[in-house]
């Protein structure tokens, strides 16, 4: 009877242990194959480039993309992404070994879901407060920084409950902006609706938004966030939205003022803030790479949309069918990239020379 009871006994320990080392090398393993995560949690601010679904949760919303053909090649479907597959955010996020992050607006937004980091980002939303108010609701850069201040603490208790210093955390995360989009196609370049043009000159614009910026992020520098990477504006002037025939270059002039004074503040910041960094992605010149050279990147067609325009020409008609090859296009919709350029910009602001990401990129940011 002791016998049997000590045979079954170490049986089962033996299984443990078995189960132990199983758990072990498959733990070791998926952290070598996947890569362990480099940044504790990523925090998003931006415009329809890099919402996730906070649009979803605004009523008085029209810039949504809740709907097929939008994440026609997603895993998850329609989620409010602008595109047919993962964005910029979504691949970075691959890269630093995070998980899709929730969307801020979401109202299961809370509790333990928060830890790997959340995005903020809102369709039709800009630097200045007034941006893309004809189309109804949405987060502006301000907003979006007010609800960083709430996660913050609910931040606080999570960590708290572990153990955990929210100061580290918050110093080993990697806050990623990118605004400005909107500051231009959804008011300064819609002279009807915005009185800006009429106010400012392209150079003073371009100072206005990147002074509001540089207000915005020293906010979030002083709530804790140490690693920023700032992705500059692309050549809007040759989205489907503003080019007619050819890239509308007066519209991209504008993009470059403001790239010019974007890149600068990383400097000045940088030079004023030891112990943290601030990276410029060069977004424009990545971008005009694929539309000088697209075949080389795999491209046929620049100077349309994949999917059918709706009504209002920009975005997506509800449950069309959009074009079959969809990685041979360069952008989804009037405005917003196909999922194919995504992974070029994602991996050349993750991975790529100065010239893509000043003065280094995310990869050596996480690695800090
Ligand atoms: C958290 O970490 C920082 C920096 O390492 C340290 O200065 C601070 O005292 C810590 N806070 C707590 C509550 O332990």
């Amino acid at each position: 009877m002791k016998m049997e009871n000590t045979n079954s006994w170490s049986l089962v320990n033996a299984a443990r242990l078995l189960i132990s080392i199983v758990v072990v090398i498959l733990h070791l393993g998926s952290r070598w194959v996947i890569g362990a995560p480099q940044a504790t949690a990523m925090f998003v601010f931006g415009d329809s480039l890099i919402d996730n679904g906070n649009n979803n949760y605004l009523l008085g919303s029209l810039a949504k993309a809740n709907y097929l053909p939008y994440g026609v090649d997603f895993e998850q479907g329609a989620t409010g992404r602008f595109t047919n597959g993962k964005t910029i955010i979504d691949l970075l996020g691959d890269k630093l070994g995070l998980p899709y992050l929730p969307a801020f607006a979401d109202p299961l937004t809370v509790g333990t879901r928060i830890l790997k980091g959340v995005n903020y980002a809102s369709a039709a939303g800009g630097i200045l407060d007034i941006s893309g108010l004809h189309l109804g609701q949405r987060f502006s850069l301000r907003q979006q920084v007010i609800s960083f201040g709430i996660t913050l603490s609910q931040l606080r208790i999570q960590l708290g409950g572990m153990n955990m210093n929210l100061s580290e955390y918050l110093a080993k995360s990697i806050a990623v902006m990118a605004l400005g989009s909107n500051d231009y196609v959804n008011n300064y370049l819609m002279p009807s609706l915005y009185p800006t043009s009429f106010i400012y000159n392209p150079r003073d614009y371009a100072d206005l938004l990147v002074n509001q910026y540089s207000t915005q992020i020293l906010a979030l520098h002083s709530l804790g966030l140490r690693k920023f990477f700032l992705a500059g504006l692309g050549p809007i002037g040759c989205s489907p939205s503003q080019a007619r025939g050819q890239c509308a270059t007066g519209v991209n002039d504008m993009m470059g003022l403001f790239n010019e004074r974007l890149r600068s503040l990383v400097d000045l910041l940088n030079a004023n803030h030891p112990g943290s960094i601030f990276a410029y992605g060069n977004t424009y010149g990545v971008f005009g790479d694929i539309l000088n050279n697209p075949a080389a990147y795999g491209f046929m067609i620049t100077t349309r949309g994949c999917c059918v325009l709706g009504v209002n020409q920009g975005t997506c008609l509800p449950l069309s069918t959009p074009c079959p090859n969809r990685r041979e296009y360069v952008f989804w919709d009037a405005f917003h990239p196909t999922e194919a350029v995504d992974e070029i910009l994602a991996q050349r602001a993750y991975a790529g020379p100065p010239s893509d990401c000043y003065p280094i990129n995310v990869q050596q940011i996480a690695q800090m």
